[in-house]
């Protein structure tokens, strides 16, 4: 018999804005815990529902269901303005976010200090990453050097000012001595935060427990990841990445719960490719081609609102995707966004310094300098976006699919192709 399912790890398996957040919206109805494990307010997942949109940054996607927990997981870093933001645009739209999400305890907190220090990081010339401006890397990197400032430190009056003020005192010296600007007040931001933590209180708890009764009490999970696989601190295009563990194994470390427990990984793919920031791109499209598909697929950030940049499906990074992050199965979103292509690549190989390579290997230079090696597949010519089921694809939709998941070697399990909840087909196994 058929393993129940009750605990799913979704990641985007390229470099982001896969189109996880409808996707986690769709899988959000069989569950009843959705959890964000890494990451900040720099993720944009964007939903649609009739005709609402809404992008959430902090808050899982599953916030919209009525009955769902949400929880943001202990390897989350917050920003407790943009939480309270985004709570307050929930309530706005009828949702009441007080009932339906809980928020680590141990989760890192993001201060103004990070995210100047991560502004005027991005200022320089040399060695910008095109980070979200979020504070999201300067905010880990305190996590790691043990000086950061937890969401249950902020509660400890005492703990908290002492902590405030070792912070304030090492960043104003960098501030002021190597950028040359002003420094920040512990007064004020400790009484700023203090109200913060005022309001937070009833979502502030020790979510590992909760999380691991919910598993103990048979209930399901849905751990939804942010950014992508190649924006993983690891495992992705370094230094080029965000600042945390985007990939699957992220999960149990950012939410607390074991490897043994874990029943099933899935990825997001996009037909193509898009990366925001800075960093190599090896399946990346001349302009012309760029402008179209930027367009055709609206490829604009949803948190910062910066063009995107747009290429070919690369199948030699999501193979690898699909192998640190012990994938079963893809959903490829956006494959309408291609309609209108007479021919279409993948990427299947790349070539460097005379050498053939089916990896992804870490040879500094390695993604910047290799020429990537191409099959063409002929497009289908035919708008697909009102297709609802599989089998009524054009011919060379599917066989596109088919192949994108014998290259990526795991199973492919919905296709997409609009922004909709109905514009979402089970994949067949048969071209
Ligand atoms: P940071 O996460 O703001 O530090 O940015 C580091 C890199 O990750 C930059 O290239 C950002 O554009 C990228 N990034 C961060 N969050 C996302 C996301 O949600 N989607 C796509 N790219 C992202």
């Amino acid at each position: 018999m058929a393993k129940k399912i009750r605990t799913t790890i979704l990641v985007g398996a390229q470099w982001g804005d896969e189109g996880k957040g409808k996707v986690i919206d769709i899988l959000t109805e069989d569950v009843d815990f959705v959890v964000r494990y890494q990451g900040g307010n720099n993720a944009g997942h964007t939903v649609v529902i009739g005709d609402d949109k809404y992008v959430l940054h902090l808050i899982p996607s599953g916030i919209l269901h009525e009955g769902k927990q949400c929880v943001i997981g202990n390897g989350v870093v917050v920003d407790p303005l943009a939480l309270l933001e985004e709570i307050s645009f929930l309530k706005e739209k009828g949702i009441d976010a007080g009932k339906r999400l809980k928020v680590s305890d141990r989760a890192h907190v993001i201060f103004p200090y990070h995210r100047k220090l991560d502004e005027l990081r991005e200022v320089r010339k040399k060695g910008r990453i095109g980070t979200t401006k979020r504070g999201i890397g300067p905010c880990y990197a305190d996590k790691v050097s043990r000086v950061g400032i937890r969401m249950a430190d902020l509660f400890d009056e005492a703990y908290f000012r002492e902590r405030l003020k070792l912070n304030i005192d090492e960043k104003n010296a960098i501030l002021k001595n190597l950028y040359g600007v002003p420094g920040f007040s512990v007064e004020v931001i400790f009484d700023e935060y203090r109200r913060y933590a005022a309001s937070l209180k009833n979502f502030v708890c020790d979510t590992n427990e909760l999380i691991n009764k919910a598993l103990s009490d048979g209930r399901s999970i849905l751990f939804e990841g942010a950014q992508g696989t190649f924006l993983d601190v690891d495992y992705g295009t370094y230094p080029y990445v965000t600042s945390s563990n985007s990939t699957a194994g992220g999960a149990c470390t950012g939410a607390g719960i074991g490897p043994s427990r874990i029943d099933r990984v899935l990825g997001v793919v996009k037909a193509y490719t898009t990366r925001v920031g800075e960093g190599p791109f090896p399946t990346e499209f001349n302009e012309s081609m760029m402008d179209k598909i930027r367009k055709k697929g609206n490829e604009f950030g949803s948190t910062t609102g910066r063009a995107r940049r747009c290429g070919w499906f690369d199948a030699v990074l999501v193979r690898n995707s699909v192998i640190i992050n012990g994938i079963d199965s893809v959903i490829i979103t956006k494959l309408d966004v291609l309609d209108d292509e007479k021919k279409i690549k993948i990427c299947i190989g790349y070539r460097y310094k005379g050498k053939k390579y089916v990896t992804f290997p870490a040879i500094p230079g390695f993604l910047e300098n290799c020429v990537p090696l191409y099959e063409e597949h002929p497009g289908w010519m035919e708008q697909t976006s009102d297709v609802t089921s599989y089998g009524d694809l054009p011919l060379a939709a599917r066989k596109y699919i088919q192949r994108i998941g014998e290259l990526a070697g795991c199973g492919v399990m919905l296709v997409s192709v609009g922004k909709s909840r109905d514009q979402t087909m089970a994949c067949g196994k048969k071209v």
